[in-house]
């Protein structure tokens, strides 16, 4: 256990002498099957593995649920410890990633952080507008600390894995190397394919029963890009759905969007492009939902990834 970022540099700095390699998986911990599988990527294709676990406050605005997400270290250890353990896990304090504290108000922040220009603002950006800033200089700081060889970051936030290897490349960084951040693929829970996630906590048994109606919306859209319909279509589609589950369901449900981006750039689909303006080339679907007071997001990809 290595709780700060002098114990971590101490550790790496013996691994480099062997040239070893290191696998990165960065989480904010409440570990669930999805951040094994990256863990399980990493343990497979290196010598060494290290999992860091902190909730960054730079990632969450005033309003939104930085006290309430779930801290739950001694299950996540026993949780890694199932899988076979890793080489070390990185637990850094607030103090220690942000020796000048941090405001969560983006107008009252002093300091340096990283911003990836055009990869932040839709999608996941439009409802949440500095959370990318947050998450790209955190995860800088990490990324200098464990100077790993290879990351692992899971497809469930497609936005945020683009946007990272964007900054990899942009910044020249060779811990990781751009083509050594690898996207794995999203878990899912088996019996309703709700993608796995640390804020499924917060869900109601009620809210629960309907919380798959993202995946199952996006699973329409899907359908309804490949007959060949214009994305406004596929978008007007899968709102009819939610709106139906809602009604039938009592449970609150609200879909905040359901967008459909070109998988390399980000880049919106206009509203009246089809499948054939993209040819072979692969398609971003996701979305976001609001069931009671949590919000969800799941996306899938169109076409041969
Ligand atoms: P967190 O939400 O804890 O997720 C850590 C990693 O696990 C991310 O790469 C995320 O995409 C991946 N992950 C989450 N659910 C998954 C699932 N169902 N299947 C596959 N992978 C999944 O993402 C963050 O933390 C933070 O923004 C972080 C990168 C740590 C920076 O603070």
């Amino acid at each position: 256990l290595l709780t700060n970022p002098t114990s971590c540099r101490e550790w790496r700095q013996q691994i480099r002498g062997d040239h070893k390699s290191v696998g990165f998986v960065a989480t904010m911990g409440a570990l669930h099957a999805g951040h094994l599988s990256l863990v399980r990527h990493s343990k497979q294709a290196n010598d060494k593995t290290v999992v860091s676990i902190f909730v960054n406050p730079a990632q969450f605005a005033p309003h939104e649920d930085l006290s309430a997400y779930p801290r739950t270290i001694e299950q996540d250890l026993r949780g890694l410890e199932e899988i076979g353990g890793v080489d070390a896990v990185f637990l850094p304090g607030v103090k220690d990633m942000y020796p000048f504290g941090i405001v969560q108000d983006v107008e009252q922040q002093r300091g340096t952080f990283v911003e990836v220009k055009g990869y932040g603002s839709e999608m996941e950006g439009r409802s949440r507008p500095s959370f990318f800033r947050g998450v790209a200089t955190v995860v800088t700081k990490l990324f200098n600390v464990v100077e790993p060889t290879r990351v692992y970051f899971g497809q469930k936030d497609i936005q945020q894995a683009l946007l990272l290897r964007r900054m990899c490349s942009d910044l020249l960084l060779s811990h990781p190397e751009p083509r050594n951040l690898h996207i794995v693929p999203t878990e899912r829970d088996r019996t309703d394919n709700l993608a796995l996630s640390s804020r499924n906590a917060y869900l109601s048994s009620e809210e629960r029963k309907v919380a798959n109606a993202l995946y199952r919306a996006l699973s329409l859209a899907k359908g309804v890009w490949e007959t060949g319909l214009s994305k406004s279509e596929c978008v007007a589609r899968s709102r009819g759905f939610v709106e139906s589950v809602r009604d039938n369901a009592g449970v609150e449900m609200r879909l905040d969007y359901i967008e459909l981006n070109d998988s390399d750039s980000l880049e919106v689909v206009g509203d009246d492009k089809t499948k054939v303006d993209y040819g072979t080339r692969p398609v971003l679907l996701s979305g976001a939902l609001w069931v009671g007071r949590t919000r969800l997001i799941d996306n899938l990809i169109l076409g041969d990834p």
